[in-house]
């Protein structure tokens, strides 16, 4: 193994060796090397006269450009848009996401976190933990009602094994006991990876505060039992919070709780601040140990350069402009708001008596999306009635669970988006 591997390794293993040990066999190989970036990164530094060693092209001091790309980004100066981002991302952007971070998320206060590292959006901080923590076989607990994607990132790339619990239990309110024995369940094998999404996809719950304190307390009493944890919250739609549950993330909560638990936020730009297509996120490691959180950046580092390289510069520039902009908050405020009257109509509109024989609705105070339980109907089958008879798509998820997204409908249009699903379903029904 490579030296500097190794020298991370023993550094992780003499502060918390627990870390060490979820470690996937990837994972415990990764460094960041003392290569071209390292030597570029020395040279800007020191290099007054001549600086020869950065891979990109450059003219009277500024990075080559073709004037019909930068006619398009003429606001822009070229220095923050062409030359490559470092791998880790624009200081000064992980500056901020960190002070946001830290302001959104008060239970922070205190305690020892990384500076979040720059990602190619949220699918690529999760296929970070996949690759720095899983093993072929390594369980992955996780609720029953999931982003589908998981099964690729963890499941067909590093070969976890999902073990999932009904996300609702009998009262309707997330299903703590069920996690628990989840991850109990694995016992044996000695370390999991309990994967958290609030709000969540596809249900649109976040816990309230006895849920959340109960879930902490939960991971608690697992690792007390002698497992390890990594514990990762996926934040992608953190903020849309529209009613009584929390309103931070559970990742703030759950840092440094025990030693044998591993908190990672994975967070980004993306849903937070409308720019799917950007593909900018973040992946923050909570450690009481600088020399691990150290490690864990340089590892991150590593599998960084050695799959993307780094995360697109121009997208990084726009997410800091707007972060710096004094108008960012308003605007932000003013797209909750939208959406968050959006979800009280759907609320509303859901209450009407005459849906009662057609599903159950399951609970929901945030996100984009939310639930119907069909009485009797396959989802699919309603679906694909939908398309065809309708032309309104919704998503099935299996069995008798459908999606709708409410963040993509207008809310004057939201009762006739229900009215024609209710017209599916009784179509289907007789
Ligand atoms: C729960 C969840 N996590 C992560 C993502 C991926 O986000 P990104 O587009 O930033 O990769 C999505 C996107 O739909 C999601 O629903």
């Amino acid at each position: 193994m490579n030296e500097i591997a190794q020298g991370l390794n023993r550094e992780i293993l003499q502060d918390n060796p627990h870390i060490y040990e979820l470690l996937s066999e990837l994972g415990r190989k990764l460094y960041y090397p003392k290569g071209i970036l390292t030597q570029s990164a020395e040279a800007k530094q020191k290099a007054h006269r001549f600086n020869a060693t950065i891979g990109i092209a450059t003219e009277q001091d500024q990075p080559m450009y073709l004037p019909v790309i930068h006619k398009s980004l003429a606001n822009h100066d070229p220095k923050d848009l062409y030359p490559y981002a470092p791998p880790a991302g624009k200081p000064e952007l992980r500056q901020l996401w960190r002070e946001k971070m830290i302001h959104d998320n008060p239970s922070l206060k205190g305690k020892s976190i990384s500076n979040p590292i720059v990602t190619n959006a949220l699918t690529h901080g999760l296929s970070i933990v996949a690759d720095l923590f899983i093993n072929e076989n390594d369980p992955l607990v996780l609720p029953d009602k999931l982003w589908g994607n998981y099964n690729f990132i963890f499941g067909v790339r590093s070969g976890a094994k999902n073990v999932t619990f009904p996300f609702y239990n009998e009262e309707w309110a997330f299903n703590t006991s069920g996690m628990k024995e989840a991850i109990l369940s694995q016992q044996a094998h000695g370390k999991a990876i309990v994967l958290l999404n609030f709000p969540n996809n596809p249900t649109g719950y976040t816990p309230n505060e006895q849920e959340a304190t109960d879930i902490v307390e939960a991971l608690r009493e697992v690792a007390e039992q002698g497992m390890n944890l990594v514990v990762v919250a996926d934040d992608a739609y953190f903020g849309l919070f529209f009613e009584n549950s929390i309103k931070e993330s559970l990742f703030a909560r759950i840092a440094n709780i025990h030693p044998r638990i591993l908190a990672i936020k994975v967070d980004g730009a993306t849903k937070e601040d409308y720019v799917w297509g950007f593909r900018v996120g973040f992946i923050t490691y909570a450690s009481e140990h600088p020399a691990v959180i150290n490690a864990l950046e340089k590892k991150t580092l590593g599998i960084i350069r050695g799959t993307i390289s780094s995360a697109s510069h121009p997208s990084q520039t726009f997410i800091l402009n707007a972060l710096q902009s004094p108008d960012f908050q308003t605007q932000k405020q003013e797209k909750f708001d939208v959406l968050k009257k959006r979800a009280c109509t759907v609320k509303q509109i859901l209450e009407q008596e005459k849906y009662r024989d057609a599903w159950d609705v399951y609970p929901f105070n945030s996100g984009y999306f939310m639930c119907l339980k069909l009485k009797g109907v396959q989802g699919e089958d309603l679906r694909n009635h939908l398309l065809d008879h309708y032309g309104v798509g919704i998503i099935s998820l299996g069995d008798n669970d459908v999606r709708v997204a409410f963040s993509c409908v207008e809310e004057q249009e939201i009762a006739l988006l229900f009215d024609l699903i209710y017209q599916g379903f009784k179509d289907l029904s007789v």
